[in-house]
């Protein structure tokens, strides 16, 4: 799996109602005073799965090892400080080698082209865990939050609608980017038109932050085209918006461009000002992927009743872990 745009929509309707039954059954599990540790599946006993990170995460890999532990396997941890990979082996060594021990791969790399070159040589499944390109598993989490808190996007006639998986049925919204193009809206522009949402983008004009080819192959290879608005107004972006979303400046390895990206993105970071002057509907949601800055997004935005991101970093958990099973 290296982009949403690898599923069908079935499959990501069908895998985010797994994992909103993995949340529910897990609940009882994680209290204090729990007798039993394990979900009754157990579909990763004496399974591993092997986190292969050459860059930081917090949430993914906390998600990982939960997820792997409460379904009864293991997800060992290897982040590039500790393994030979690039300094003494290939990928293509370190994939089949790790293929004879683990059942399976979750991979947070630089350049996208590294994931591609293990999925290659790997003869179990490879997951991506982000990439420059992608960051598939951040949407589906986003998608569960989404379904969760469909009432607050729906009239009060409607709220109790499911889908046809059981999930809590979303209407169509208007969900606006304001920022970089990064590897989280990549995904998003493979996977909410597909499911009946528009998107609505806002970038600085130079091309550099714009999406670049080989995601625009992908986004007309699933005919998310139609379903995509791209300005260089942040105001115009969030017009109509019932959910906006942003992620940092400065991704994993842009650090030396970050003076140049503060003053190229003046202007983006949203505020409750920005919606208004731009015609958000009044009652917008705001999600963001973490980790945040207070340069994409202001402090009462972001700790404000319209924040859905610690929701949104939970679900990271649920949906990772039924990605897995
Ligand atoms: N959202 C996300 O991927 O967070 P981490 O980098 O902490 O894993
Ligand atoms: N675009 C960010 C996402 C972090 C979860 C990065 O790649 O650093």
């Amino acid at each position: 799996l290296m982009t949403l745009a690898d599923l069908s929509v079935a499959q990501i309707n069908r895998s985010l109602a797994h994992a909103a039954h993995l949340k529910k059954l897990s609940q009882p599990i994680l209290k204090p005073n729990a007798t039993t540790t394990k979900l009754a599946s157990n579909s990763l006993q004496h399974k591993s799965i092997a986190l292969l990170f050459s860059k930081r995460s917090t949430r993914t890999r906390l998600s990982a090892e939960t997820a792997a532990s409460l379904l009864g396997g293991r997800a060992l941890f290897l982040g590039k400080e500790d393994i030979q990979l690039g300094v003494n082996e290939s990928a293509s060594d370190t994939a089949k080698v790790i293929g004879s021990m683990c059942q399976g791969i979750f991979a947070r790399v630089g350049e996208h082209e590294e994931i591609e070159e293990l999925a290659r040589d790997s003869p179990v499944p490879v997951l991506n865990a982000l990439s420059s390109l992608w960051h598939p598993t951040q949407i589906m989490a986003d998608l569960l939050t989404l379904h969760e808190h469909a009432h607050l996007f729906s009239g009060a006639s409607s709220s109790k609608a499911t889908t046809p998986e059981g999930l809590p049925a979303l209407r169509p919204l208007t969900i606006a980017w304001v920022g970089d193009s990064s590897n989280v809206l990549h995904d998003m522009l493979v996977t909410y038109p597909r499911l009946g949402h528009k998107l609505r983008v806002g970038t600085p004009s130079n091309p550099k932050y714009h999406a670049p080819s080989a995601v625009w192959d992908k986004v007309k290879e699933v005919n998310c085209e139609k379903g995509i608005f791209w300005t260089d107004d942040p105001r115009e972006a969030v017009h109509g918006a019932d959910v906006v979303v942003t992620d940092t400046w400065i991704s994993m390895g842009q650090e030396h461009e970050k003076s140049q990206r503060l003053k190229d993105f003046n202007g983006f970071q949203v505020t409750e000002k920005l919606c208004k002057e731009g015609g958000a509907n009044p009652n917008w949601k705001f999600l963001h992927c973490l980790p945040r800055k207070e340069h994409e997004v202001d402090d009462e935005v972001f700790h404000g009743p319209r924040s859905l991101v610690f929701p949104e970093a939970e679900n990271r958990k649920w949906t990772i872990m039924a990605m897995f099973e």
